[in-house]
């Protein structure tokens, strides 16, 4: 088996690597030729878990290789799959697919033989038959068949979540094409992976049903926190009740500052960008993405409400800027809102993240950025939790509480429990809970619209 794979960006490269652990020959071309020697090397650009190994164990083992030529990726191969960027396009929003076509039109004039071409990229729906008409045009007598075969995985998570996925998505209704694919995800068939073969334009929509699903499940959860700061009542143990129903299901139900990430904010829009093109509005999610986006703004209200009000002049120290834990990646991560407004406002800001800095500090001006957390609390007037980080959940929050300048947290992640903040003497504010103030029991939020 041989299969090339166009784009080494997070889906490609991670798919690519662990094809080759499947055992398959896998060619990876990208036009970013300093990228490809990088990775020629081992050298992977993006930070994340496990995959540096697991390249190098494929490289040695010589089941990957790296070039700009496509031709090597395409020639002889029994499988080329299209996983190039589909950025937002700067005028509609709309997902930009000159990077998905110009590679079908390319691949096309590269191939010698039949080939299942395989879109990889998060694509709307009818991509794929898209891609089959290019590919046509540009080569008629072509031997070959468009696939969909969306990808599922998280970024901090991909190298498990590609190996041990919930399902495969297979969209072709060509039964040598499903032969090859069977093929290419045998291990993955041998374990017992539900894998999900149906029309392309039926995988097309899983990828974007699915994403606005969780979206949707997140920003549920965190209006019912918004209720729940109202009501007295606590949104951890409402999470944890409803998704003990097996009908719910507890994941994706950590109330916190908003879905951020290259993925679901794109991804929401596209879906309501369809749904209104095509005549089928989806107000679900249009509202999904209404109400995301005024959250990440109201954090910053929040964090200026905890301050008392005002934070001119103030100091306020943030913890985590990345999207999430485990990644570098700051796309659309709640930091590029919540900070430039906190700085409007006239704070003073100092930041860690143990990964994202380099990345943040393309997108955020005037920080303060320090190399570990207790330096981003010292002289702080609050401190802020803004990416739950393994390591900032077990701080020495004693050391410091005395080292700021009040003991302030508002911790936008629901990391640490109101009991060990209580005992520490924090005003801690956090999400759906009762705020804690300085030596007081726990009492209802005062401040309203929040
Ligand atoms: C997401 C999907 O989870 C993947 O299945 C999908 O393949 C990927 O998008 C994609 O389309 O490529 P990812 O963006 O890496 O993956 O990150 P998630 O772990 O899903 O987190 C997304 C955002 O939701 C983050 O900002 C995270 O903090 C937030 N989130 C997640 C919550 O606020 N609460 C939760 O309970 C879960």
């Amino acid at each position: 088996m041989r299969i090339g794979m166009v784009g080494t960006g997070y889906v490609g490269l991670v798919s690519g690597t662990c094809f080759a652990e499947f055992g398959i020959d896998v060619v990876c071309v990208d036009k970013d030729a300093t990228k490809i020697e990088r990775l020629k090397k081992g050298d992977v650009p993006i930070f994340e878990p496990g995959l540096e190994d697991l390249l190098d164990r494929q490289i040695k083992a010589g089941r990957i290789h790296f070039t700009t030529n496509l031709d090597e990726a395409v020639k002889g191969a029994d499988a080329v799959f299209i996983a190039v960027g589909t950025p937002p396009r700067q005028s509609d929003g709309h997902a930009d697919l000159s990077y998905v076509y110009q590679a079908a039109k390319e691949i096309a004039a590269c191939m010698d033989g039949y080939t299942v071409v395989v879109t990889k990229s998060t694509v709307p729906v009818g991509t794929a038959r898209e891609v089959e008409q290019i590919i046509r045009d540009t080569k008629p007598d072509a031997e070959f068949d468009v696939a969909s075969n969306p990808e599922f995985l998280r970024e901090g998570a991909a190298v498990n979540d590609f190996m041990r996925p919930d399902r495969v998505v297979i969209g072709t209704s060509s039964e040598r094409a499903q032969k090859v694919l069977r093929e290419v995800y045998r291990p993955l068939f041998l374990n017992e992976t539900p894998i999900v073969f149906t029309k392309r334009e039926t995988s097309e929509m899983t990828k974007y049903a699915a994403n606005a699903f969780l979206a949707t499940k997140i920003t549920f959860i965190n209006e019912i926190a918004d209720l729940c700061e109202k009501a007295g009542a606590d949104v951890q143990d409402v999470a944890r009740a409803i998704g003990l129903d097996g009908r719910i299901g507890s994941k994706f139900l950590h109330a916190g500052p908003g879905y951020g990430g290259s993925c679901f904010p794109k991804d929401t829009l596209a879906l309501t960008q369809t749904g209104q093109a095509m005549g089928a509005p989806q107000r679900i999610v249009e509202t999904v993405v209404q109400v995301n986006a005024d959250r990440q703004k109201q954090m910053a209200s929040r964090i200026i409400a905890a301050c008392g009000g005002d934070v001119k002049g103030k100091r306020i120290g943030v913890l985590g800027v990345a999207f999430k834990p485990n990644t570098d990646d700051v796309r659309d991560a709640p930091s590029l809102v919540i900070l430039p407004l906190l700085q409007e406002a006239g704070a003073h800001i100092a930041a860690y993240d143990p990964e994202a800095m380099e990345q943040a500090r393309l997108f955020l001006t005037d920080i303060d950025w320090k190399d570990e957390a207790y330096q981003v609390a010292e002289n702080a007037d609050v401190l802020v939790i803004l990416t739950e980080w393994n390591e900032f959940r077990a701080l020495d929050l004693a050391r410091i509480g005395e080292s700021m300048k009040e003991k302030r947290l508002v911790d936008l992640r629901n990391i640490y429990k109101l009991e060990d903040m209580k005992e520490l003497g924090f005003h801690y504010v956090s999400i759906g809970r009762p705020d804690l103030l300085p030596e007081s029991k726990p009492v209802l939020k005062e401040v309203t619209g929040q």
